[in-house]
């Protein structure tokens, strides 16, 4: 049988295009060279797209030379169902044409990328227009994800979704009335607060206030990352705990759970992902796994996972991240993460499940999506183009008198 070509895609403009990369080169030594050729794509920080086989060592990101041979600069085609990752070539001698090359022809994309311009809609959207299969949630679902401001709408709107009060604002509104805004926070919320930027990960811009003074610091770091910050009610050291779901649609799968463990007062960028030396994304982690928790709680964040994951509708894996309060004994959702770090894998394998496994549920699920995608009926058709009068000043003049329909 022939082998799928599978696009990894990764890195783009976003805090955590470094944490992006880890958790790439890490999936690409796991596919199954059998089923699939693995085709690197790499999105710079400038937002220019590469491919080539250099792109799988993670030695050549420190720093990345987009010189370096056997890597091309390329565009993705985005016509429906062309997949062409094409490159430009100047022309040979003086006078020579410039020509473009079809390097690759993409099957299914795998997309590796936490943050912005990759994990919150946006890559999916390009994606769906281009009719390519994508392991990832869909649009919206992305997109709620990624904005903790509107995630939290969406989850209390389910009615049964547990989560922390909070409120949020806008920069312009800080800027405009700043005593407003802490009177509002310590009316509502009271201390300790966690103060996050909307649409960022791996707790870049995360800080706990407990004071005034600790709130306008807070605000102030998180809106140098966002226009919008979340501000939540704060749990004292919560115990955290993590669930991945994998699959799509009606073959929908949760994972064992996680304790992290952290040394401070809440999980860092330095705990996830520089624990123990040398990096391996989110595998780097101190956890507890499975979490030492009773099995009624596993049952029910494992339930509540699940639900979450078909509300958003995501296909692929997910990562799911709750807070336990120990003194009132309740469970709050922390977050949703649609490309979760290390894409999870480590929950995954302690179910028994090989990394290679998990690539090839990822990309079954990203093809069942497709499948049900092109299944849809865009054939409807009416002869309203026939009888069109189109208004505006001169349409409207050329209309007089006509029954065609008005628009
Ligand atoms: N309301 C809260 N109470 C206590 N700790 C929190 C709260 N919100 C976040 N934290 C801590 O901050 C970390 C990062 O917050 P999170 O919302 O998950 O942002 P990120 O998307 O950056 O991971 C959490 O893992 C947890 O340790
Ligand atoms: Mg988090």
């Amino acid at each position: 049988m022939a082998k799928i070509q599978l696009g990894v895609l990764f890195g783009s403009r976003s805090c955590e295009r470094e944490v992006a990369i880890i958790s790439a080169v890490q999936l690409m030594n796991h596919v199954d060279t059998e089923k699939y050729d693995v085709i690197p794509v790499y999105i710079s920080e400038q937002g220019i797209w590469y491919t080539g086989a250099p792109l799988r060592d993670i030695k050549n990101y420190t720093p990345f030379n987009p010189d370096m041979k056997g890597v091309d600069q390329v565009a993705l085609d985005i016509t429906a169902g062309s997949g062409a990752l094409i490159a430009n070539r100047p022309g040979k001698g003086l006078f020579g044409k410039p020509s473009q090359e079809v390097v690759a022809r993409l099957e299914c994309c795998v997309i590796v990328m936490h943050g912005l311009n990759g994990e919150d809609g946006t890559l999916q959207g390009m994606l769906e227009l281009a009719n390519l299969p994508y392991t990832s949630a869909g649009v919206a679902g992305s997109a709620i994800g990624m904005d903790k401001i509107m995630m939290k709408q969406f989850f209390r709107g389910a009615g049964t979704l547990p989560c922390l009060p909070d409120c949020w604002f806008t920069r312009s509104m800080f800027q405009a009335d700043r005593e407003a805004v802490l009177d509002k926070v310590e009316k509502e919320l009271g201390y300790p607060v966690f103060v996050k930027p909307a649409n960022l990960g791996s707790s870049i811009g995360v800080s706990r206030a407990d004071d005034r003074e600790g709130l306008i610091d807070s605000l102030e770091l998180a809106f140098d990352y966002d226009r919008r910050v979340l501000v939540e009610k704060g749990l004292d050291k919560p115990i955290e705990l993590n669930c991945s779901v994998l699959g799509y649609d009606d073959d929908v799968t949760a994972s064992p759970i996680e304790m992290p463990i952290s040394g401070e007062q809440f999980l860092d960028f330095k705990e996830k992902y520089l624990a123990g030396g040398g990096s391996k994304g989110m595998a780097s982690l101190q956890r507890v796994l499975p979490a030492p928790i009773e099995d009624s709680l596993r049952d029910e964040i494992q339930r509540l996972s699940c639900e979450i994951f078909r509300m958003l509708d995501c296909k692929g894996v997910v990562r799911i991240d709750y807070m336990f309060d120990k003194t009132t004994e309740k469970v709050y959702i922390t977050e949703i993460n649609t490309i979760p770090g290390s894409l999870a894998f480590y929950l995954w394998e302690n179910a028994g499940m090989k990394y290679s496994q998990l690539i090839d549920k990822m990309v079954e699920s990203a093809m069942r999506a497709h499948e049900d995608r092109n299944l849809r009926n865009y054939a409807f058709t009416s002869d309203i183009l026939k009888s069109v009068s189109l208004g505006g000043a001169k349409g409207a003049k050329g209309a007089k008198g006509s029954k065609g329909a008005k628009l």
